[in-house]
């Protein structure tokens, strides 16, 4: 089956997407008859391109890769703002990769609701709009019979969203709690190791794991999006970041890493969602964990959740839960479920 696809957003997301589509077409086609047809491409930096015929991902990379315009490297419809390549695109799904706004959402709400409203199904990795307006959004996106998949908002190609609506569907969860920021764990890791919380965060930085603006990390302002994007699923609820109670790692010392692990434990940033049937609590703060525990022994960049349920217990998921590569799969992911 053929996809016309437009994507919006080609940084390091949309990209990597972009480079497993290319090294796996044949796999894709074999084992899912699944051929994916760019028929747009747009991006605030590389232009915006509408071509009914087809682009060549390949070219499309190349040209962004040596710093050229997307508008100059291909013909077709040029120059149009989002909303306008959305409604020119002819897309069967639109794949929504730019950056994330947790105050606001947008513009990815609108980019969103343009394309569902049309009649296309959405695809995003975008945390903004899912931890702002995910009721608004699937409510929308069920009105007009059209998918909205967001697998890669959380823990991104390791499949947490996933599990809790496919692989524990029919459980009722009582808890969540995760790690689910691989920055700020990349920098208690490390200053376990002795750095000191600057040299910890410079790192991460430098090895581009952290946020444009690393306050969302260090904050835990990316973490509590992503709590509340897994608890509203798990428990109807309607949650925002904002109810989220928040302490981030900018308070933890070296002192403190040192006197925990002295007593057996390690402190890590832990995520926590849990419900007693009537009402939601979501927090992330630093807990101190048993050095051997699950959580324990999550270390670097590597994201974790368990998920408490009634008929199975506690469920565990480990994975990497950032890059472009990750995300990618993340994406690709969720266009093989609007085929299945
Ligand atoms: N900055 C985020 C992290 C990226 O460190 O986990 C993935 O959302």
């Amino acid at each position: 089956m053929e996809l016309k696809l437009a994507l919006i957003g080609f940084g390091v997301v949309g990209r990597g997407f972009t480079d497993i589509l290319i090294r796996k077409k044949e796999f894709l086609q074999r084992k899912y008859n699944l051929m994916v047809k760019y028929v747009g491409i747009c991006d605030m930096k590389y232009g915006s391109i509408v071509n009914h015929s087809g682009l060549d991902p390949h070219k499309a990379l190349e040209a962004v890769r040596a710093g050229n315009s997307l508008e100059k490297s291909f013909d077709g419809v040029k120059g149009l703002s989002p909303v306008e390549f959305i409604d020119a695109s002819g897309a069967d799904v639109v794949v929504e990769a730019t950056w994330t706004n947790l105050d606001t959402g947008e513009p990815a709400i609108t980019h969103i609701k343009k394309a569902l409203s049309t009649g296309r199904h959405v695809i995003t990795t975008n945390k903004g709009p899912i931890a702002l307006a995910y009721r608004e959004l699937s409510n929308l996106a069920k009105a007009k019979n059209v998918k909205l998949l967001f697998s890669g908002t959380v823990m991104s190609g390791t499949p947490s969203i996933r599990t809790l609506v496919r692989g524990l569907a029919g459980c009722y969860v009582s808890e969540i709690a995760g790690i689910l920021n691989g920055t700020t764990n990349y920098i208690l890791t490390k200053m376990e190791e002795g750095l000191s919380f600057n040299e910890a965060l410079r790192d991460a930085q430098q090895k581009g794991y952290a946020e444009a603006d690393p306050t969302m990390d260090v904050d835990a302002l990316d973490p509590s999006a992503k709590i509340v994007i897994l608890a509203n699923i798990a428990f109807e609820s309607d949650l925002k970041p904002k109810d989220v109670i928040r302490e981030g790692i900018r308070n933890v010392t070296l002192e403190n890493i040192k006197d925990a692990l002295r007593r057996g434990k390690r402190v890590k940033l832990i995520a926590r969602a849990w419900s007693d049937g009537k009402s939601v609590k979501v927090k992330v703060t630093p807990e101190e964990v048993d050095i051997n525990s699950f959580f324990g022994q999550v270390k670097g960049t590597v994201n974790a959740v368990m998920f408490r349920t009634d008929s199975l217990g506690d469920v565990y998921l480990i994975g990497r839960g950032a890059g472009g590569e990750e995300a990618g799969q993340a994406i690709l992911a969720d266009l093989i479920e609007l085929i299945l």
